[in-house]
């Protein structure tokens, strides 16, 4: 089956540049072969579900690329269909840069990345913005649990992304990190069990004439 991903970012330029550098048929294979990759499945939904940020790529009017960072408590970035995702977005720095972005042109791309596991999935898509000022949008929002924000920064928006294609992409080079939360996870049991054998040397101390 053809790879989606590839029949979508593998252009006239692209496969140029791929025969120059001598990897045009490799490439080929690549793109004729393996799944289709359009719906998100267990692997995808799992991975998305684990992750606390992502970035988020759009195309101005001028054509210039912009790239920003979306964070939240793991599992913002929710998957609500094989071919669907949402996530709250806020009032922020007041910019809309993206938000503006997908007036004039909603194609997006999202590179998400588990450091720990070095695991990384990009993702192509259309993204629809769902303004929570429209009473018909707030109604349609509110049967998906969105963070709710704050004064400073509440949920203006959901952007809805219809997923045309995703891609995993190999470990190298993804420096192992690990956030509070996952240092948390591991450190934990750790320091339950330090603080057990803590206890028990003090009994054995106080046991002792
Ligand atoms: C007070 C405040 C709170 C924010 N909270 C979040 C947040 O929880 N998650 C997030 O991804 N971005 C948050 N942002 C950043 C914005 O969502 C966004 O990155 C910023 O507005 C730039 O967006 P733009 O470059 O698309 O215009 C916050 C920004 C501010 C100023």
């Amino acid at each position: 089956m053809p790879r989606r991903f590839a029949q979508l970012t593998f252009t006239a330029s692209v496969q140029a540049a791929q025969a120059r550098y001598g990897t045009r048929a490799q490439a080929e294979r690549y793109a004729a072969g393996g799944s289709d990759n359009s719906e998100l499945g267990a692997r995808e939904r799992e991975f998305i579900a684990a992750r606390d940020s992502f970035y988020l790529a759009t195309v101005g009017d001028t054509g210039w690329p912009y790239v920003q960072h979306r964070g939240g408590n793991p599992g913002f970035l929710k998957v609500l269909g094989p071919t669907t995702l949402a996530f709250a977005d806020f009032r922020g720095n007041l910019q809309y840069q993206s938000v503006g972005n997908l007036g004039g042109n909603d194609r997006v791309c999202l590179i998400l990345v588990d450091y720990p596991q070095r695991r990384r999935l990009k993702l192509l898509g259309h993204a629809r913005v769902l303004d929570l000022a429209a009473a018909s949008d707030a109604a349609l929002a509110a049967l998906w649990q969105l963070p709710a924000g704050d004064a400073e920064a509440p949920v203006e928006r959901v952007l809805l992304i219809e997923v045309a294609a995703f891609d995993w992409n190999c470990a190298r080079h993804i420096t192992p990190r690990y956030s509070e939360r996952e240092l948390s996870s591991l450190l934990d049991p750790l320091h339950q069990r330090i603080a057990r054998l803590e206890a028990q040397l003090r009994e054995l101390g106080g046991a002792e004439p």
